[in-house]
């Protein structure tokens, strides 16, 4: 946990639905939004690494579970993460934010190459760098390709940004009753299948004592408020 002290270097763990209406893949004025919160929270001086999933343009489980064939399903769900680090790092450009995009599939001509300590360096640098292609193998999921990545460059906490306030006993939309975690323990997440990342990343987290803090990222300033180690969401430690 932060204890109220901000956090240094951070990953941003954002889904592939943030970007976009229902109507649309990406909303230019959702995507706005995002790289202005980016922005806000990234002029606090913490170093910020992003791993954005695809599941707006492409998802890999829901079209294998139709009968495609995972892999190549899953290889196409990394496609659509590429598409969308690509959206995200023209956003946060036109904010004025210096950013490389690193992909785990080698596409040279449209994003550099994951390479950890050129990722490492670009942070140091003040850049933001967006970790496309999940981690390059079918079978996991962008979450997991998050806690990879937060842990490949050292950050101090996942943030995973989502559509509701933090982790609740059931699900808030349709129970009036449902009840909001402020912390829980890695292995209460996995005991009671809360639906916080999947459990290859929740393990992954576990092992190496990752703290996660989700918290809904349509608040505007939430981003930021997380950094600065204000305690809102809720932390998985
Ligand atoms: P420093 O050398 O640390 O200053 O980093 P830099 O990223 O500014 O230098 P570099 O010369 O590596 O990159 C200059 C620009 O080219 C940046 O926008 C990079 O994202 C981009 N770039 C670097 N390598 C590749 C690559 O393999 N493919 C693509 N498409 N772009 C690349």
């Amino acid at each position: 946990m932060s204890d109220g002290k901000p956090y240094k270097r951070v990953l941003l763990k954002l889904s592939g639905e943030a970007l976009g209406d229902g109507n649309y893949a990406i909303n230019n004025d959702i995507l706005s939004e995002i790289g202005s919160d980016v922005a806000e929270a990234h002029a606090t001086g913490v170093e910020m690494g992003i791993v954005i999933g695809g599941g707006n343009i492409f998802r890999g489980v829901a079209a294998s579970a139709k009968g495609m064939d995972r892999a190549s399903s899953d290889y196409m769900g990394m496609l659509a993460t590429c598409i969308n680090a690509l959206a995200l790092q023209d956003a946060l450009e036109k904010k004025g934010l210096q950013t490389r995009v690193q992909s785990a599939i080698d596409m040279a001509e449209i994003a550099e190459p994951y390479i950890r300590r050129k990722a490492i360096r670009h942070l140091e640098k003040g850049r933001i760098v967006i970790f496309a292609a999940g981690s390059g193998n079918p079978y996991f999921t962008t979450d997991t390709a998050a806690a990879l990545r937060a842990m490949e460059i050292n950050a101090d906490v996942i943030l995973k940004a989502t559509k509701v306030d933090g982790i609740y006993d059931k699900d808030p939309a349709k129970h009036d009753d449902a009840v909001k975690f402020e912390t829980l323990d890695y292995i209460e997440v996995l005991n009671k299948g809360l639906q916080v990342m999947d459990s290859t990343a929740i393990s992954l987290c576990m092992d190496n004592k990752l703290p996660i803090v989700t918290f809904n990222l349509k608040t505007n300033g939430n981003i930021k408020k997380v950094i600065q180690g204000e305690k809102i969401g809720t932390t998985v430690s």
